[in-house]
């Protein structure tokens, strides 16, 4: 079986999840949680390493402060107590996305989680938070400026070598998820999905079980990578 190494999702439709059934939004994020916690045990079981989930983008700042706070406080549950049987699997939790303006509490409890899964090594599941493509971008092009400043010799730069330039070194992109309907990536790992396999599904996410996640597996196994490239095998 050709499992994708890194698998992207864009978790969207838990508002209409929960207005479909006449309740608050936040329903919705309550349940999106759940399926986030049994999706990522889900991929590792299936052989993904990498589960990156867009939790919160910098955009979303722009919502009601009531919805912000409810997902806040979600997070900060669900990384100090609700994500224990994850953790306990060897699944390795980490933060992509930048600290301002997080609060006190929520950059507490991310320090948390990441110290206790560090040495976990079954796989990895990164969570966007406060997140933006473009930024993140701009953060590693910045960090870049200030070692070409401390003498690096960039002649010979690859676009592989930018990776460590992100939030975290993480492998390329080999499929992304988006539910909810929509068909944009909306400021999502850009960098990292220069070569991926798009699947967008009508799903909202707290439908997402694991029987939507293996169709989404199935088409990608079926998809022809060519990578710019030619694949002689199919072409012929
Ligand atoms: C988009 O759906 C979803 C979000 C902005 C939040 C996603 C967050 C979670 C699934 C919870 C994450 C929890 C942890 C523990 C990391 P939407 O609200 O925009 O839905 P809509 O498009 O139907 O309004």
């Amino acid at each position: 079986m050709n499992v994708p190494n890194h698998v992207a999702i864009i978790m969207d439709g838990n508002g209409r999840w929960a207005t479909k059934r006449g309740l608050e939004r936040s329903a919705g994020h309550l349940e999106g949680s759940k399926t986030l916690e049994k999706l990522a045990i889900h991929a590792m079981d299936m052989g993904v390493k990498v589960l990156s989930v867009y939790a919160f983008s910098t955009d979303n700042f722009k919502r009601s402060k009531e919805e912000v706070d409810y997902l806040m406080n979600l997070i900060i549950k669900y990384f100090n107590t609700k994500f224990d049987k994850l953790v306990k699997k060897g699944i390795k939790v980490i933060v992509s996305g930048r600290k301002e303006p997080l609060r006190e509490d929520v950059l507490k409890a991310i320090k948390n989680i990441e110290e206790k899964t560090k040495d976990n090594d079954k796989a990895i599941l990164n969570i966007c938070l406060n997140y933006g493509g473009q930024e993140e971008i701009i953060d590693g092009a910045i960090k870049l400026a200030q070692d070409i400043n401390q003498g690096l010799d960039i002649s010979t730069f690859k676009r592989e070598d930018f990776y460590k330039y992100l939030y975290h070194d993480l492998p390329p992109i080999d499929l992304l998820i988006r539910t909810g309907g929509e068909i944009r990536v909306s400021n999502f790992m850009l960098y990292q999905m220069s070569y991926s396999e798009f699947y967008f599904t009508n799903t909202y996410f707290p439908d997402f079980d694991k029987s939507e996640f293996n169709k989404a597996i199935f088409m990608y196994e079926n998809r022809d990578r060519r990578f710019g490239g030619i694949n002689d095998k199919k072409s012929s």
